[in-house]
């Protein structure tokens, strides 16, 4: 296969070129981790033993310090710095090839969408949330079922998967599509393959970023596109739907009542607004639809995932937390508001806990865009750094969560009680002790929708199950580098009943 040869050639190029280029460090700069073995670096031990290499470098070096790995130097930075890393805007959140996927079918502003996003999604709960109960409990009936037995499941992050997909599909292109199946699986499997094109290993990083970027996305020039599929499967379902809606505008004129969900939206947009529907246009719409559906699906999915094997690893939590999921359902007869989702205050620290606990240990790669920056402890670093945020120091830092940092304590989030009414830090929000939804500005504009639909689901299957770990414990994240993945062992399922 000439890729292999190529890919190859260009290994034994940079194994060369490498030989005589070694990383230069600026004077001001972080310190570089030492290490023993060229070319290499660090890059070992961060791929395979990431939790304790980050660990064992923050406290003999401090924050930040800077790792050579894949043939660049990265930088990471810790609880002290990390925040201005999110903060500034200089330091572009670095999605390359996410990117080039989308752009190839339109030019897509990130600020546009977070603000849609804001607005129409986070901002629209109270209109979407009753249909998305209703998704969800056909999801669990469809896949969980009854479990008059005991059930268990091993893969239950895949489930997971179709089931957010759904209600994200309902709200963002509306109800009528959500009901085809190929659409939902496309929903659930876009992200990976995105992500399988991302994890071809960043070899060529040893010669430059940017030569990578292209060799990354060199299939794409060559027509093997990951999301093709996807688009075409899109514009099939979705293609009459548009149409419809755009002759029903048009017949009706100031009568046609808006309906509810983001391709309704976009209609009215002035860049979206239309008379023809071409393939160009579908494809405007794909990318514009399918850049949230990637955002949103599989980091949801992964959330659930973790609160399930967390809740079923735990069972002194049990009886507190269906104690309030019980009255929030009678007091509602099942049909929750937004306010009922409010009131769950124990389940909402139980998932912020379980956010904690699930962090990655190092992600949000940035990359420095400006001249040169100064972190407040007065290293500096230069212009085309990669910057990654070492999240696992943030989340289990004595700082904010002292000598318990490392147990699974909801209660933590609990800030003070008056007149039986409890106050706490909820799982949506965004400040420097937990970073899973990056924060300042340009934090997850998709959270406080995640999170509803997640405490949602929660309350959902916790009434009507019995939920515990096949292994009877806590079972461990998987790692990947240093990305943490939802545990992939068994979970059983029984009906209270
Ligand atoms: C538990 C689920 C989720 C997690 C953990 C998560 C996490 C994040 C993080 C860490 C960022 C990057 C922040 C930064 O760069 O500083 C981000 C950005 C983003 N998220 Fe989420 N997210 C989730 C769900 C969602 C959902 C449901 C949506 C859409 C409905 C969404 C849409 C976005 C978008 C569009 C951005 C890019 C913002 C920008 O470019 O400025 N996310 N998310
Ligand atoms: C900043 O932190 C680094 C560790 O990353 C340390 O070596 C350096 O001395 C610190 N600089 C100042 C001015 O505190
Ligand atoms: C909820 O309703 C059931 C049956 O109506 C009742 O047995 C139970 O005590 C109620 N629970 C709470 C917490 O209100
Ligand atoms: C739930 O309540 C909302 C209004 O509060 C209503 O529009 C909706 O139809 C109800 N859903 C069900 C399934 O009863
Ligand atoms: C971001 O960093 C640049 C240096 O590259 C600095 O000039 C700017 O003031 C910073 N912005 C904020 C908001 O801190």
């Amino acid at each position: 296969m000439v890729y292999t040869e190529v890919f190859c050639l260009l290994f034994f190029v940079t194994f060369i070129f490498h030989l005589i280029k070694r990383p230069r460090i600026g004077v001001n700069e972080p310190p570089l981790v030492q290490y023993r073995f060229p070319i290499i670096g660090h890059t070992y031990y961060y791929l395979y033993d990431s939790e304790n290499f980050l660990k064992k470098c923050r406290e003999k070096y401090g924050e930040p310090f800077s790792l050579y790995v894949f043939g660049s130097v990265r930088t990471f930075t810790g609880v002290e710095n990390s925040v201005e890393v999110l903060k500034n805007d200089s330091f572009d959140f670095h999605a390359a090839i996410n990117k080039d996927v989308f752009n190839q079918f339109k030019k897509l502003d990130p600020v546009y969408t977070s603000r849609v996003i804001r607005e129409q999604i986070s901002g629209k709960l109270d209109v979407y949330i009753s249909r998305i109960q209703s998704e969800l409990l056909f999801g669990i009936e469809k896949y969980f079922g009854d479990c008059k037995e005991p059930k268990t499941f091993r893969n239950i992050q895949h489930m997971l998967g179709l089931i957010v997909a759904k209600t994200v599909a309902n709200v963002i292109i509306g109800e009528e599509v959500a009901q085809f199946e190929d659409i939902i699986t496309s929903f659930a499997m876009v992200e990976r393959g995105l992500t399988k094109m991302r994890f071809i290993p960043p070899i060529l990083t040893f010669i430059s970023l940017s030569l990578n970027a292209k060799f990354l996305t060199l299939p794409l020039k060559f027509g093997w596109n990951p999301i093709s599929r996807h688009r075409d499967i899109f514009v099939k379902r979705y293609k009459p739907i548009v149409e419809e809606r755009i002759r029903q505008r048009k017949k009706l004129g100031e009568k046609y009542i808006q309906k509810e969900d983001l391709l309704d939206f976009f209609l009215n947009e002035p860049h979206y607004k239309t008379d023809i529907v071409d393939d160009k246009y579908m494809d405007g719409l794909f990318a514009q639809l399918y850049a949230i559906v990637f955002a949103s699906t599989s980091s949801t999915s992964k959330a659930l995932a973790f609160a399930l094997f967390d809740y079923g690893g735990r069972p002194e939590l049990w009886n507190e937390i269906y104690e309030e999921q019980l009255k929030i359902y009678n007091d509602s007869n099942g049909n929750l508001s937004v306010e009922d989702v409010h009131k769950m205050v124990k389940l909402d620290c139980f998932l912020r806990e379980s956010f904690r606990h699930s962090s990655n240990i190092a992600g949000l790669m940035h990359l420095f865009t400006g001249d040169s920056f100064t972190f407040s402890n007065g290293t500096t670093i230069p212009k085309d750094r990669l910057v990654f945020v070492y999240t696992r120091d943030t989340a289990f830092s004595d700082k904010f969560y002292g000598e318990t940092a490392n147990d699974f304590q909801p209660k933590r989030h609990i800030t003070s009680r008056y007149n039986g009414k409890i106050v706490h830090t909820p799982a949506a929000k965004v400040d420097r002790s937990l970073l899973t939804f990056g924060v300042g500005k340009r934090a997850c504009p998709g959270r406080l929708f995640a999170v509803n639909g997640i405490k949602l689901c929660l309350h959902k299957l916790i009434l009507k199950y019995n939920i515990r770990t096949e292994s009877g414990k806590v079972d461990p994240p998987r790692r990947f580098s240093a990305l943490t993945l939802p545990p992939i062992s068994g979970l059983v399922f029984e009906n209270r009943n």
